[in-house]
């Protein structure tokens, strides 16, 4: 047998702008720990490893933020803080159900465009 996959991957945005910088940020002093309490989180539940988290760059949804995508199935979480985190693991990494109600708004993440058919859209 060999080495299992993880099941889930968490994208969490790590961009922060220092102070006085016009541009929203997903980690501001007070959401510069949501990825450590992520970690713990996973941690606590014994499910580490399956469940990978990532600190990622700008994930450019800077006005929704803190964001976190979940892969698979392109999930993008908006506004996050402890209390997010902890029932994005339970009911949607564990339980098996999207959390709704922290999902980004449809009009900031809608149906993906393929790369075949951005390159015809570019004339390519
Ligand atoms: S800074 Fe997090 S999405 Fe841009």
């Amino acid at each position: 047998m060999g080495i299992p996959q993880p099941a889930f991957y968490m994208f969490k945005c790590e961009q922060s702008a220092p102070p006085g910088m016009p541009k929203p940020s997903c980690v501001t002093p007070e959401t510069q720990d949501l990825f450590q309490h992520l970690a713990q989180k996973l941690m606590k539940e014994g499910i580490m490893g399956t469940v990978q988290p990532i600190r990622t760059s700008c994930l450019n949804r800077c006005s929704s933020g803190p964001v976190m995508l979940v892969e698979p199935g392109h999930i993008m979480y908006a506004g996050l803080n402890k209390e997010k985190i902890d029932r994005i693991v339970d009911e949607h990494i564990i339980g098996g159900n999207v959390v709704k109600e922290y999902v980004i708004d449809k009009e900031q993440w809608d149906e993906p465009i393929t790369p075949a058919e951005m390159k015809k859209q570019m004339g390519m």
